[in-house]
């Protein structure tokens, strides 16, 4: 049965709960925003592909459930519940530009009747999905040719199914390597402090058959010394014009490692996940998350409780230590900035903006 991070059932919303995983396969189906933004905040839905399109279905929904009698004031409706569904969460660009994508869906049409005009929106939030799972498979294809019989592949949290609309983006890249035949062992950071590897991408990879080594943080230094690693795929939650890449804390700190030990290290992210309107990766928002995921660990106090915490939730990775970035259009290698701006006008295979 195939991964379902995010789909739309019955006129709701419906998330895998992630904070559950890998223990319960459950779910949080509704048709109530605030439950929806408290969802991308807690990441019940998590990985910046997947809050897109949760955040696109946040304001379909909205547009369905609000009682406006006009067009003007449906529109408005949905103008609202797009900015306040944006401060979920602040780094992945994916949200603002799938809630980007809604209003400007919203103002396309000179609908006089608000029944076509909340089909429009649904129908967009349903195709950002499906282009996703187009994008994943691209990326995937695009990236199967780096893994090379035998290797020892790293990555950091969780760049799957779960946090897309549908194989992934770095695990795509394995996946379409298994089918491939290719055998191969994938060494998973645990991804401190919300286990996002350990939790969630150990479950994926296994239940692709994939053979799998899970290493704490702090391990991969000593594994990649040990000849272990021939190469790193991470995904990323925003890409800036020069290539800079924010993902998940940690990310820049195997980079540097991989740097350190002659590994080449890549990012795979579809074009959605770059911001073009960034030139570096210092413009980059970093997310500050609550103190009590560094004193917890999964509800168990582990520190002090009136220590000070410091808990950046993403880092950048420079461009310099980026060997290539693989999209659903191809895959890029340094210098970026004009490959970067091709990306955006060259159209995908599959159609796709
Ligand atoms: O805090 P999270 O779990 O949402 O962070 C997710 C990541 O950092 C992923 O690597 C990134 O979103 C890419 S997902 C295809």
């Amino acid at each position: 049965m195939s991964i379902e991070a995010v789909s739309w059932s019955n006129g709701k919303v419906k998330l895998i709960d992630q904070t559950k995983l890998p223990g319960k396969l459950t779910y949080v189906v509704t048709d109530d925003i605030t439950v929806l933004w408290d969802s991308i905040k807690r990441l019940v839905v998590r990985g910046a592909p997947a809050i897109g399109i949760a955040g696109a279905f946040g304001v379909a929904l909205a547009a369905l459930k609000s009682r406006a009698k006009n067009c003007q004031a449906l529109k408005k409706d949905v103008f609202k519940a797009a900015d306040y569904l944006a401060t979920s969460r602040p780094t992945a660009v994916n949200l603002f530009w799938a809630l980007g994508r809604m209003k400007q869906a919203a103002l396309s049409v000179e609908a006089e009747n608000c029944g076509s005009l909340r089909q429009l929106l649904l129908e967009e939030a349903i195709h950002i999905l499906d282009d996703d799972k187009m994008r994943c498979s691209e990326i995937g294809r695009n990236g199967e040719r780096l893994i090379k019989e035998g290797m020892g592949i790293l990555t950091h949290c969780n760049a799957g199914a779960l946090a897309t609309g549908g194989s992934g983006t770095a695990l795509s890249v394995f996946f379409s390597a298994k089918r491939r035949g290719k055998k191969f062992t994938v060494y998973v950071d645990e991804t401190r402090p919300l286990l996002q590897g350990a939790r969630l991408t150990t479950w994926e990879l296994l239940r692709e058959g994939i053979d799998t080594v899970l290493i704490a943080d702090n391990m991969a230094a000593q594994v990649m010394k040990e000849g272990k690693i021939g190469l790193v795929i991470t995904g990323s939650d925003r890409i800036a014009l020069n290539g800079d890449a924010a993902n998940k804390i940690g990310t820049y700190g195997i980079a540097t490692l991989a740097k350190a030990h002659g590994i080449p290290f890549y990012v795979a992210a579809p074009v959605s996940t770059i911001d073009f309107n960034i030139k570096r990766g210092r413009e980059i928002p970093i997310e500050q998350r609550d103190a009590s995921e560094i004193t917890s660990c999964r509800g168990k106090k582990i520190a002090p409780g009136n220590v000070k915490v410091y808990n950046p939730a993403f880092d950048v990775t420079p461009a310099s230590l980026i060997a290539g970035i693989i999209t659903e259009k191809g895959l890029i290698t340094p210098p970026y900035k004009n490959k970067i701006l091709m990306l955006k006008k060259k159209k995908g295979c599959y159609g796709g903006k």
